[in-house]
């Protein structure tokens, strides 16, 4: 079972994120920060969601958002067929706040002048407030800020205060406070504009008149009350990965409903080493979910073997994870009604990849497998949806996950059968290819960079080479280590770990593993490469 989810069933596209009452909307023109200006909003603790720039005006205004912040954009206002401003966003009668493109719209709406500079402005840039207005008050008068762009505001609307310029932007910032419009060209959501929280709590405070209590943590109550609603005395069902989105999932879940709640957890002998246990004595042991645990691992390898090529690996596996969980689901149900609902761990990040919020989670075709079909018959209960992965651990601990599962990287659903690469997953290969990866978990874990990584891992290439040990000629495995930094594994760079680190790493593994006598680093980044070899 994968941390992605399968995609709902159709009645439930159109159903709006769970959310709290009060939120500011971003609207999104195609900026390559225009998530991260929802992420910061929260993190500034008011609820904040991403609307891709052609949402239907009344869906909007329906729900009532505190305040309207349109994002940045790669086009020029003036290209033929970029997005321009919904005049209906001026006329909600709440603030709106432009960033870059988002206030070149502005002025392109309400007069002023925008136009394409001779140099564009990338980068680093200083910013000097002559006007704090309402946006800026408060803060230094010299100050760095981040900027992106090349059509540039040389004079903001008529009747608009100017507030601020930066070193090549005569208008950096201005506003409006009876129109409730703001303006600022540098992007306030990146680190690299250190007033850039501080603006945008002024803009959430002052301007909009939020209260700035909502945490990621302070959810559970509400998605708890959600969840007893849509299921009732409903029997639910939901298949643990060991990951952190089913887990928490299934946390959240079992709050609501307690034993209406059964977890079915199929190891298909493909994890890591001790990870089918720890996700037994979490669930079963500490939190008294009820919970099926399967030993599938025969039939698995019965069904690799002599399955050498990717694709027909993955399909197997998924194939074989379907059988096995429909299988247990009418164990469960015991010839009588069994379970309507599933849990599915999926994410805001898995939402919005699908076009902003819509609901319909198109997950990459790999993702799906070791994942469930679109078309069982259940209906989904999905209470991480309006989350963010870094969101989701904050619920998981709030709930009292163990940190080693809360902060657990991301895991492939078909599991080690992929790192075993150009041969069959035979029990001895995985074995050993799981104490390798043990080891070095181990080590990373021990140098603290753990959570720094987006993955580390182990690759089996089935190739064997000669060395010499203990004055005997050898010939063994090759192990590849393959660790990344990414934020969302779309792209990704191999990890800069340290030698002394890759030292001991390699030297464990060749120590303690017999059948090793050669280990590699793999320092492919993504793209070219993928994070997984196969
Ligand atoms: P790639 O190798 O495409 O991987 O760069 C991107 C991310 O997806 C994970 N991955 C999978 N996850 N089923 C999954 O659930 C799969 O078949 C699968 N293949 C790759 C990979 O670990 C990385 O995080």
């Amino acid at each position: 079972m994968t941390d992605a989810a399968a995609a709902p069933a159709a009645d439930q596209r159109e159903r709006p994120l769970d959310r709290p009452v009060e939120e500011v909307l971003v609207i999104d023109y195609g900026g390559q920060y225009s998530q991260l200006i929802a992420r910061r909003l929260r993190e500034c603790g008011v609820f904040s969601e991403l609307l891709p720039h052609h949402t239907p005006i009344e869906r909007i205004a329906a729900r009532k958002p505190r305040g309207i912040v349109l994002s940045g954009g790669p086009a020029s206002v003036y290209e033929p067929g970029a997005p321009r401003l919904e005049r209906g966003l001026l006329e909600l009668g709440v603030p709106v706040l432009g960033i870059c493109y988002g206030m070149q719209l502005l002025v392109l709406e309400l007069g002023g002048r925008v136009e394409a500079a001779e140099v564009g402005e990338f980068g680093r840039s200083e910013l000097s407030v002559k006007d704090p207005g309402r946006l800026l008050a408060g803060m230094p008068h010299e100050q760095a800020c981040w900027m992106s762009h090349r059509d540039t505001v040389f004079s903001a609307p008529p009747g608009f205060a100017e507030l601020a310029s930066s070193t090549t932007s005569p208008v950096a910032a201005f506003e409006n406070v009876d129109q409730q419009v703001y303006g600022i060209q540098f992007h306030p959501e990146v680190v690299h504009t250190p007033y850039g929280n501080a603006i945008l709590t002024r803009f959430l405070t002052e301007i909009c008149g939020c209260d700035t209590a909502w945490s990621a943590a302070s959810i559970v109550e509400e998605q708890i009350r959600r969840i007893r609603e849509q299921v009732g005395d409903g029997k639910v069902i939901c298949g643990l990965s060991g990951g952190v989105d089913s887990s928490v999932a299934a946390l959240l879940v079992h709050r609501a409903i307690g034993d209406q709640l059964t977890c079915v957890f199929v190891d298909h002998g493909l994890m890591r080493k001790d990870e089918g246990e720890q996700v037994v004595r979490t669930f079963r042991d500490t939190f008294h979910v009820p919970l099926v645990a399967v030993d599938a691992e025969d039939r698995f390898l019965a069904r690799l073997s002599g399955v050498s090529e990717p694709e027909a690996k993955r399909k197997a596996i998924g194939a074989e994870f379907i059988r096995v969980f429909e299988e247990e689901a009418e164990k469960l149900a015991g010839g009588g009604e069994g379970a309507r609902f599933l849990v599915q761990g999926t994410l805001y990040s898995d939402v919005i990849e699908s076009g902003g919020g819509t609901g319909a989670a198109t997950i990459k075709s790999h993702h799906n497998v070791g994942g469930l079909p679109e078309d069982l018959s259940f209906e989904l209960v999905e209470p991480l949806r309006a989350l963010f992965k870094d969101e989701v651990r904050a619920v998981g601990s709030e709930l009292g996950l163990p940190e080693r599962l809360v902060w657990r990287q991301p895991f492939p659903g078909p599991g080690l059968a992929i790192r075993i690469v150009g041969g069959e997953a035979t029990k001895e290969r995985l074995d050993l290819l799981r104490e390798a990866d043990h080891i070095l978990q181990d080590e990373i874990r021990a140098a603290g960079l753990y959570r720094e990584l987006w993955q580390s891992f182990c690759v089996l290439p089935d190739v064997r080479t000669v060395g010499v040990q203990g004055d005997a000629r050898t010939y063994g495995n090759v192990i590849v280590i393959r660790a990344v930094t990414s934020d969302d594994a779309m792209t990704a760079d191999w990890a800069r770990l340290p030698y002394d680190l890759l030292e001991k790493i390699a030297s464990r593994m060749m120590g303690e593993l017999r059948e090793v006598n050669r280990v590699v680093l793999d320092i492919t980044s993504k793209p070219p490469g993928t994070i997984e070899w196969e």
